[in-house]
């Protein structure tokens, strides 16, 4: 360890107290991502318990030109939330208080650490509920989804997190805190800063806290899997429903072979057939019981050709397994390699079958993996079983960009794509990032290998 580092750690112990600095076997959990793929080292892991204590540590790694990695829950799937290059891992896991719910404004302060579950949790308690929810809910944190304006399975409806967001307290890479915690919706008070720091990955600043709108719960929600023949009926099948169901909140395609494998791994009975080719898992929200609208809308879909609809709860979290399981058992056949890309709707289906075909041909001894939020363009392409690591990657996202795509939806660049971005984003909209950078974290300690290659 680097002299630098000796005596930031023993600077950051007398800050925050020794217990709360972890080092050697005990960084074990914190320099592995989720998936596997991504596997770091750092000196320590400072687990700071307050805004100033975060402000203390990001100061005295400034001083000593040491460079950071905010972690959450450590849930990324980018390989943005784990020390690839030595940094010390700032962990938010104890700032972990929720206020109370403003029933008036349909707001909540939470800070960093708290994790969706628990947020949804506290928002149910008052009857609301927060527009942000998948899979990683137990996991994932307020400030990581911040930081990676996450996505999830009711953005049809609800919008991505940075439409949650209303105010924001940031530690800067300066060590200075930015307090935008007013709860005021309407703020036109030159530029957003919450609207800037969502999606910025941890390399602007650490969040600390966060300002969130919260919605009202429904009491009756309708879900169904539906099953067809081509990803084209079900991408206008969606498009149908969103028009004939307000209350539409999730529309997450999958494909047999994910459903099967989920089925095995969890021994698990599939509601439907598996030989039909592609499913659609459908719900909706509303406050008065449209269960005979629901049942007439999915019926008369044009291309469905079976469908099982949650007669109760139980059957309802069945469903809701077969989708959300995906992600877990995908890890069990081998670590994933990740595509999360968004393509406009009437290119998706040929993406679908144009990057099944690029992968079979260039790695035909790889299993590809396809689901995603059909409703918002966005597929995830997990691979497993590639001999090689990232030599697919570039050929995939110019497939995407070819086709007026984004190659990140919803996951973030991370430094699994940082060095495409310019693929994507032109020479001044890189510049202008760049400068942000610069301004928010003067000499590059917050996260320096993410977003910038
Ligand atoms: P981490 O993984 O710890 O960090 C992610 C990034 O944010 C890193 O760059 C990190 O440095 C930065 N960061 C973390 N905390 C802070 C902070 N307080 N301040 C500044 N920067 C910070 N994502 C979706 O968008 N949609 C999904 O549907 C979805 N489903 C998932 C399902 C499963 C089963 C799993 C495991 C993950 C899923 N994810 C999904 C990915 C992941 O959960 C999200 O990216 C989430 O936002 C990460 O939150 P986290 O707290 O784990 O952040
Ligand atoms: C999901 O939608 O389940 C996630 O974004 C996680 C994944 O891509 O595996
Ligand atoms: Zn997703």
């Amino acid at each position: 360890m680097s002299m630098a580092i000796d005596v930031a750690l023993s600077a950051i112990r007398q800050l925050i107290g020794d217990q709360h600095v972890v080092a050697g076997d005990d960084t074990a959990g914190f320099v592995v991502d989720w998936t596997g793929r991504y596997v770091g080292s750092t000196p320590a892991v400072v687990r700071p318990g307050t805004t100033s204590e975060v402000a203390g540590v990001i100061h005295i790694c400034r001083e000593h030109a040491i460079a950071v990695v905010p972690q959450g829950g450590n849930t990324g799937m980018v390989g943005g939330s784990v020390p690839l290059n030595g940094e010390i891992v700032v962990s938010l896991q104890r700032l972990t208080s929720i206020g109370e719910v403003d029933e008036l404004a349909l707001q909540v302060t939470a800070e960093a650490g708290v994790t969706i579950e628990q947020l949804q949790t506290a928002a149910a308690a008052s009857g609301l509920r927060y527009g942000v929810d998948f899979g990683g809910r137990g996991s994932a944190t307020v400030g990581g989804t911040i930081a990676t304006n996450a996505g999830g399975l009711n953005v049809l409806r609800h919008g991505m997190t940075r439409s949650q967001l209303i105010g924001i307290e940031v530690v800067l890479g300066t060590g200075e805190v930015i307090d935008l915690m007013s709860g005021l919706v309407k703020n036109n008070t030159g530029y957003s800063i919450p609207d800037m720091m969502c999606g910025s990955e941890g390399t602007l600043g650490v969040i600390t806290k966060a300002r969130l709108r919260l919605i009202p719960q429904q009491a009756f929600r309708h879900t169904a899997l539906l099953a067809f023949d081509t990803i084209e009926a079900a991408v206008e099948a969606t498009a149908r429903l969103r028009i004939a169901l307000p209350g539409l909140e999730a529309a997450e395609l999958m494909l047999s072979q994910g459903v099967q494998l989920v089925c095995d791994e969890f021994e698990l009975s599939p509601p439907l057939d598996l030989g039909f080719p592609v499913f659609l898992l459908v719900e909706s929200a509303s406050d008065d019981d449209a269960l005979d609208d629901f049942v007439q809308h999915v019926s008369e879909l044009a291309g469905v050709v079976d469908t099982a609809l949650a007669a109760d709860e139980r059957q309802r979290q069945l469903l809701w397994r077969l989708r959300d399981d995906h992600t877990t058992a995908i890890n069990r056949v081998g670590v994933p390699h990740k595509f999360d890309v968004t393509l406009p709707h009437d290119r998706l289906a040929e993406f679908t079958k144009a990057v099944q075909h690029h992968i079979a041909a260039s790695a035909p001894e790889a299993s590809t993996w396809m689901f995603g939020h059909v409703g918002d363009g966005n597929l995830h392409v997990n691979i497993t079983g590639l001999t090689g690591d990232d030599f697919l990657d570039r050929s995939i996202y110019e497939l995407v960009i070819s086709m007026n795509g984004s190659i990140s939806a919803e996951h973030g660049v991370g430094t699994a794509k940082a060095k495409y971005l310019p693929l994507q984003r032109s020479t001044a909209e890189l510049q202008l990032m760049r400068g942000l950078k610069s301004v928010c974290d003067p000499d590059g300690i917050l996260n320096p290998a993410v977003i910038f290659s």
